[in-house]
């Protein structure tokens, strides 16, 4: 793949709700194209005020045309990649599985259940070169300890750390069995995207950090309506508000990190320990 000549090391993926950082000043839109496709929108590249430049890429496109199991996650991680990037903050809309996570609340996952159905592309590995990366530790310890150092940015609302995310494939939300299941089984809140962006991230070597905004209950609670888009709509409203005022807390620091290369544990090289091979 060409590197792109751009100096960028941080990315943030933007999720429902997230389409746009407003508040940056724009340097550019770019659109690479990689083996794997072009990514799901033009890549915008900013700058934050103390002059680093960060690039911001909307998951599902910016208006929102790509479901989960449509979104080319091989071609926005790879593109993200081709521009420079080390560390990615990803924003995710999510169904809450406790009672103690309210909507509007945000969370930092730590351990991720699988709940795709193989319909994504999830590896760039096969085809005559096989590798099995590490992935006990789905998220990013270093990049989440920095997040949840600026948690006084969600004002009224509290930002949760060290929970279960299940990522289903959707695009229609859970049964109430199915809801009530994945209580049982320890999950905390539920998405559609955490897979395979994690996972293609990790054997990109970047490292990745989702920060969950909920924005319903998703269907378990008894004293609840069952989640309905309109429900999730209203919530992404502020929640989106309290993603760029937690951003512009904590990309500062994150970009000042990532340059002075002090993120924990490093993921620069650790596709070496991967068993990487290839047809002799
Ligand atoms: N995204 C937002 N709410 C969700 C839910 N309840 N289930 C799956 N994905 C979601």
């Amino acid at each position: 793949m060409v590197k792109e000549a751009h100096d960028v090391k941080v990315a943030v993926i933007g999720g429902s709700g997230l389409y746009h950082l407003e508040h940056l000043e724009v340097i550019e839109e770019v659109n690479p194209e990689t083996p794997w496709g072009f990514p799901s929108d033009k890549i915008i590249i900013s700058r934050l005020p103390s002059g680093d430049k960060i690039a911001f890429l909307a998951r599902h496109g910016r208006g929102h045309y790509l479901s989960p199991t449509e979104v080319p996650v091989q071609a926005n991680i790879a593109a993200l990649k081709s521009l420079g990037v080390e560390a990615i903050l990803a924003f995710s809309a999510v169904g809450s599985l406790r009672e103690e996570i309210p909507p509007c609340d945000f969370v930092l996952p730590d351990q991720l259940i699988d709940r795709t159905k193989g319909l994504r592309p999830s590896t760039y590995f096969g085809n005559g070169l096989v590798a099995h990366a590490g992935f006990a530790d789905p998220f990013h310890k270093g990049i989440a300890d920095l997040v949840y150092k600026h948690r006084d940015a969600m004002k009224d609302y509290t930002l949760h750390r060290d929970k279960t995310a299940v990522c289903m494939e959707g695009p229609a939300f859970s049964t109430r069995a199915e809801s009530h299941m994945y209580r049982s089984w320890g999950a905390d809140i539920i998405n559609m995207s955490a897979l395979p962006e994690s996972k293609l991230a990790r054997e990109a070597e970047i490292a990745y950090q989702m920060v969950c905004m909920s924005t319903d209950y998703d269907c378990w609670r008894v004293e609840e309506e069952a989640v309905t888009v309109e429900t999730v709509m209203q919530n992404m409203k502020t929640n989106s508000l309290n993603a760029k005022a937690l951003l512009e807390a904590v990309l500062p620091d994150l970009v000042q990190a990532v340059d002075e290369d002090t993120l924990e544990p490093k993921l620069k090289g650790s596709m070496k320990f991967a068993g990487m091979t290839a047809k002799e």
